[in-house]
């Protein structure tokens, strides 16, 4: 997700939850071909297994970066035709893709012929005044003759004159059924379901009828959710017993950033969320947010926040 799945909440993400398939946010291939390349291509190896987005619609261009991506190191790269923005559909890239599934099927064509990793698609139901099943199946039907195998589908439409990307991921009425009945048609191609999710019981359900799920925005604004996702979904232990032991196992990284030049609340921002709802939360989320960006703020700033939060039933801590 643009602007918060950068590289520090990812690195937090992967502390929580060892097993989740993390992803970076949008980058177009015009940035990685003509800006900042390290800058976009970097991660922790700590944040395997990570699969890289990349908007785009020019074959040649898609082609070249999914090569830089694989020798950077990323296990996926996922091709995004589901963003609704207008600065996007100027360049012809994200949703309004979905118009144009023979040249999405052209894009992920030459992307898998420059790449072993696998290269994966996530996209909408349909857009603007495309109605019912028959245009997602189409569409999928179109893009599959890639030999692309992996579909995740946010499952719901977007509208792309008149609505603002935060309202097309709210107004659009989720149609969960479409990405079940496309699991039904197409049974050998892996089918994520994306929108929506708030829970992990919700995941369960999901499972029940199409290959995963994948989560956006409770997964950032939530992120102790993560926490129970080794354990509920992949029946593995929780790599932390309480929201505070992962934040103090943050610090090292932290410091590093720090020491790299990176400042505070770059970093410090992924982390207010953490002890929503607990006591003393609000006061570290305060504290965090007011204090991260004065003059002065260090490493210290984020041990003083948690000094907030009380929680029951903190293991005991050998010093
Ligand atoms: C701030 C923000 C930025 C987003 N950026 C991207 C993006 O770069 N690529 C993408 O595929 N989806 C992006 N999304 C959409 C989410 O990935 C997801 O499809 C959508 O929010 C619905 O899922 P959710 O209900 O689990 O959040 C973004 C969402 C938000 C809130």
């Amino acid at each position: 997700m643009m602007e918060l799945t950068d590289r520090f909440y990812r690195r937090f993400a992967r502390s929580l939850s060892q097993h989740t398939l993390l992803y970076t946010e949008m980058i177009t291939t015009g940035a990685l071909i003509h800006g900042d390349r390290q800058r976009f291509l970097r991660y922790d190896p700590s944040e395997h297994p990570l699969a890289i987005q990349l908007g785009g619609s020019n074959p040649k261009d898609l082609a070249l970066c999914a090569r830089m991506c694989e020798d950077a190191g990323f296990d996926e790269i996922n091709l995004n035709v589901g963003c609704p923005s207008d600065r996007v559909q100027n360049n012809m890239i994200g949703a309004c893709l979905m118009a144009h599934p023979q040249l999405v099927a052209e894009c992920l064509a030459a992307m898998q012929a420059e790449v072993d990793i696998p290269v994966t698609v996530k996209h909408r139901i349909g857009i603007d005044e495309q109605e019912g099943y028959e245009v997602l199946h189409h569409f999928v039907e179109q893009v599959r003759q890639s030999g692309c195998k992996t579909f995740i589908v946010h499952a719901r439409k977007a509208i792309l004159q008149g609505l603002s990307p935060k309202e097309n991921r709210e107004i659009p009425p989720l149609r969960y059924e479409y990405v079940y009945q496309l699991k039904q048609s197409f049974p050998e191609l892996e089918i994520i379901l994306n929108g929506g999710i708030k829970t992990l019981d919700e995941c369960q359900t999901h499972l029940q009828q199409v290959d995963g799920v994948m989560l956006g925005r409770e997964a950032y604004y939530n992120p102790r959710l993560l926490m129970e996702v080794d354990p509920v979904l992949f029946a593995q232990p929780s790599p932390f017993q309480c929201p505070k032991q992962a934040v103090q196992a943050y610090l090292p990284f932290l410091q590093e950033c720090l020491q790299e030049g990176v400042p505070l609340g770059h970093i410090t921002r992924h982390l207010l969320s953490i002890f929503q709802g607990l006591p003393g939360g609000r006061l570290y989320r305060r504290h965090l947010s007011e204090q991260a960006h004065r003059p002065g703020a260090g490493l210290h700033t984020l041990v003083d926040a948690m000094e907030h939060v009380r929680l029951p039933q903190q293991p005991t801590e050998t010093k």
